[in-house]
């Protein structure tokens, strides 16, 4: 079972870019896309446990602030070294101007 969990505004991200949340001890990392769509990771880098809401944010990619590592924010996929853990990807959804990111159970 998925539990939608509210996030931020979806006014508080701007066009290609990204923010941090956190929540019960776990931080995420919550992008909007230059087309206006929204999708959520786990917050911190797989290679140092960086927090990836520091990097930049280019078309579907999130840059590592730390080593430079990318990976998409949309699938997760790592694209090159430093990084070969893939991220953890949650479902999004905007309801009422809210973006509510799903955990599961
Ligand atoms: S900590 Fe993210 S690339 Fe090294």
């Amino acid at each position: 079972m998925t539990t939608w969990i509210d996030a931020c505004k979806a006014t508080d991200i701007d066009q290609e870019d990204v923010v941090r949340f956190d929540h019960e001890g776990r931080t995420f990392a919550i992008y909007r896309s230059p087309d206006d769509e929204y999708f959520a990771t786990d917050g911190l880098c797989t290679h140092e446990k960086i927090h990836l809401a520091d990097g930049l944010v280019m078309d579907d990619t999130i840059e590592c602030p730390k080593h430079n590592g990318r990976f998409s924010y949309k699938t997760g996929e790592a694209r090159g070294a430093p990084v070969c853990i893939n991220l953890k990807t949650y479902p999004v959804r905007v309801d009422n101007g809210r973006v509510m990111i799903g955990l599961g159970a």
